[in-house]
């Protein structure tokens, strides 16, 4: 009984920074990140003594859209060896990049629940924007969320749950900081959807804001991330750029963020309102013809007429030059160089991510893997590479060819693609299979293509971006959640001819998938996501079981639309699903979802024994003094569950098991069940892991809107444990 690798997910997230330092050995004792952030803010004030006002103003205001060598710039400050501050997209690479890599958008990370791979990722990220001369890079992202499954953005951030996205963000952040980058997270807070996004108000309720959007943010701050981005949208009906409530007394009172906001570009709308609603440095400093500058000169006649108090200048320079300092970037940093080679080996973390958040979600009669086929089928326009070139649409925005990321300001160019075609044709080769290929979307010939082989692959998809292009008709949020290019016909016009027919879909988020469920034939469906530069390798890896297929949903995949109860809005945006989205509303209204988050097959079968659940868990609130991230204790493990897991097939594997939390009564109108822990363990065929869990004090809280804090509520808290949110292998309870 062989443990290959086990990864135990909760409170053990240990930030670079404190590990460097002796005396932060154990987080639970000594509250990481402190004493760092104390240093650069005495280094920080230092030198803000050193300034005149005119250089606080320019630390603060970016020189204005496209006058320097990146996406957002500031001045340098030659009387503090401060330099030209240089801001980058975006979260899967560097923007305008011809040497670095395109890693995976974050929803492919995430679908890998694999906190390693997750790490790696930001690691490499923060390396290349180092090697580039970076010192800001701007992700991750957590918000949208993704509450809207339409909503356009929701691809680049880590999924619907806040825990995963939380812990993801933290792992991200970490990674990227610990390469010496300021890490931005974003975008700062309720920018669910595309549609509107410069204009609508968000209107968030107390406790859906704190369990939910917030969330994962507090994880963000927790992690030390040294910047935040304010988001375009109001936050009822005050810009979010101006929320005092959201600066102010979310971020940096109650979370104790000790870092930046930086406005999203042009996000910022008035000079004084901005500045004492808690943003503290705006970009890219003008609109993009150049006009409307709102800080820079505005702020020093605002500052010199007391609408804005010197003490805020001040403040908004110490918690940009803090950052910096924290980074350690005040001790030689690469000279800015985008088009740097910095590619490293780097891709072989995109393959891994690429090929561990592909989920199996249908394989009937174990059709895969494939063995050696003598002849295979490949259809779609979506197998080879985009005939106009790997790069050839501005900010990806078009979905011609394989898809491998959204489009928009967090999509980068492909370095290299390798489209399904190119991998099963080398792989066709040395197995001596005979390749039949229609490169296109038609569904008049194909029967040709695909009968008499063995298999068919058909490769389908469904694309969303950022609102300011508009592709194939979708202006950034999707229309619907039906495959694009006549998907469905062209699976049915596949399946009419092949009884072996597999699906792929690389897709930013779910698709209605009844229609190609319903058609006979289609024995296997494979949940490919968007795996950017890697594509065909990620797939031919699991479609020939070179790895077994160890990916999880991050949302839930519906039997109709409507079955999400949301949608993308036309005017403001109420939130009256409140807490119930994604799995949260699927299972408070007893909706049977076609596949539920937190699904996926392997190619091995898993089975779950011994739940053993122990807890120093005391009711009432989080009182602790506020650290990064909110009160101390709400970060302490108060509760530890383990379960044995058991590779009871015939190949390797890996099992993500999820811990999902049942809050006692005494919470109100809690969801039925909450994602709390996920553990992913590599088995060897008949070996065993345990799946450890540990429960921090927030991972058992409500947010208290009467009190204003996270309370433990006392009773008896059911803890499921399984392999999905539905699919729950054991069950016990906690008592508080
Ligand atoms: C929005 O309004 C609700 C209801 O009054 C309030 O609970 C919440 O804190 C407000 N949020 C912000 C960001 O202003
Ligand atoms: C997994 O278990 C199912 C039944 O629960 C069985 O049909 C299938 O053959 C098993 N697969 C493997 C690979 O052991």
């Amino acid at each position: 009984m062989t443990v290959i690798s086990a990864n135990a997910l909760g409170l053990l997230v240990l930030v670079a920074l404190a590990r460097a330092s002796p005396s932060c050995h154990d987080p639970r004792a000594v509250p990481s990140g402190v004493a760092e952030w104390a240093a650069a803010h005495s280094s920080a004030a230092a030198a803000v003594a050193r300034m005149s006002q005119q250089d606080k103003v320019s630390m603060v205001s970016g020189i204005g859209w496209d006058k320097g060598p990146c996406v957002g710039n500031t001045a340098a400050i030659s009387s503090i060896g401060y330099p030209q501050l240089c801001l980058q997209d975006g979260p899967l690479g560097i923007r305008f990049g011809t040497g670095s890599t395109a890693f995976t958008p974050g929803i492919q990370a995430a679908s890998t629940w694999d906190v390693e791979l997750i790490r790696q990722r930001g690691a490499y990220l923060g390396a290349e924007a180092k090697g580039c001369g970076i010192h800001v890079l701007l992700g991750p992202v957590a918000g949208a969320l993704g509450k809207i499954p339409q909503g356009g953005r929701n691809w680049e951030g880590f999924g619907v749950d806040p825990y995963l996205s939380g812990i993801a963000m933290s792992q991200t952040i970490e990674g990227i900081q610990g390469a010496g980058v300021q890490a931005c997270a974003k975008h700062y807070i309720g920018n669910e959807q595309e549609l509107n996004r410069e204009t609508m108000s968000s209107d968030i309720n107390d406790r859906t804001m704190h369990e939910l959007y917030l969330w994962p943010f507090a994880d963000a701050v927790h992690a030390n991330v040294a910047s935040v981005m304010c988001s375009y949208n109001k936050l009822n009906g005050t810009w979010a750029c101006e929320s005092d409530k959201a600066q102010n007394s979310l971020l940096k009172k109650e979370l104790g963020f000790q870092g930046y906001v930086v406005s999203d570009w042009n996000a910022q709308h008035t000079t004084s309102g901005a500045a004492n609603g808690g943003m503290d440095m705006t970009m890219p400093g003008s609109d993009y013809n150049g006009n409307n500058v709102l800080w820079g000169p505005q702020l020093n006649n605002a500052v010199n007429a007391n609408q804005v108090s010197k003490t805020r200048l001040d403040d908004m320079a110490k918690r940009i030059l803090a950052a910096w300092y924290l980074l350690g970037q005040n001790n030689g940093y690469p000279s800015i160089n985008i088009r740097a080679n910095v590619q490293g080996n780097h891709k072989d973390n995109v393959r891994a991510v690429a090929r561990d958040g592909i989920v199996l979600l249908k394989n009937d009669g174990g059709i895969l893997p494939l063995k050696k086929p003598a002849k295979l089928a490949l259809v779609g326009s979506a197998a080879v590479v985009n005939p106009q070139g790997i790069n050839a649409c501005t900010d990806k925005g078009c979905n011609t060819g394989a898809l491998g990321m959204g489009w928009g300001s967090g999509s980068v160019n492909y370095p290299y693609f390798v489209a399904p075609y190119d991998a099963l044709k080398t792989r066709a080769q040395a197995d001596g299979t005979t390749l039949t290929l229609q490169s296109s979307d038609s569904t008049n010939n194909v029967a040709g293509t695909v009968s008499g082989a063995d298999a068919a692959i058909v490769v389908i998809t469904a694309d969303s971006g950022e609102g300011y292009i508009t592709v194939e008709g979708n202006a950034g949020d999707r229309n619907n959640l039906e495959p694009w290019h006549n998907g469905n016909a062209l699976v049915q016009a596949v399946a009419a001819a092949n009884k072996n027919t597999i699906v792929v879909v690389h897709s930013v988020g779910p698709i209605i998938l009844e229609t190609i469920l319903a058609t006979p034939g289609v024995r296997a469906v494979v949940w490919a996501g968007l795996p950017s530069q890697e594509n065909g390798n990620a797939l031919v890896d699991v479609l020939y079981g070179l790895t077994s297929p160890s990916g999880k949903l991050v949302y839930t995949i519906a039997k109709k639309a409507e079955d999400y109860g949301t949608a993308v809005v036309r005017g403001n945006d109420a939130f009256p699903e409140g807490l119930f989205v994604d799995y949260r509303h699927f299972d408070a209204a007893n909706i049977e979802p076609r596949y539920e988050f937190g699904f996926g097959l392997s190619y091995t079968n898993f089975t779950y024994a011994s739940l053993k659940i122990t807890s120093t868990a005391t009711s009432g609130p989080a009182t602790g003094t506020t650290i990064p991230g909110g009160p101390a204790d709400l970060w302490e493990t108060v509760a530890t569950v383990t379960a044995v897991v058991t590779n009871s097939g015939g190949v390797e594997g890996a099992e993500v098991a999820q811990l999902y939390l049942t809050l006692p009564s005494a919470a109100p109108s809690a969801p039925p069940k909450q994602l709390r822990g996920f553990a992913k363990l590599k088995l060897a065929p008949g070996a065993s892991g345990t799946a450890t869990f540990n429960l921090r004090r927030r991972d058992l809280s409500y947010w208290d809107t009467a009190r204003q804090q996270w309370v433990v509520p006392q009773g008896r808290f059911g803890v499921s444990v399984g392999a999905s949110s539905r699919d729950v292998r054991l069950t016990g309870s906690l008592d508080v």
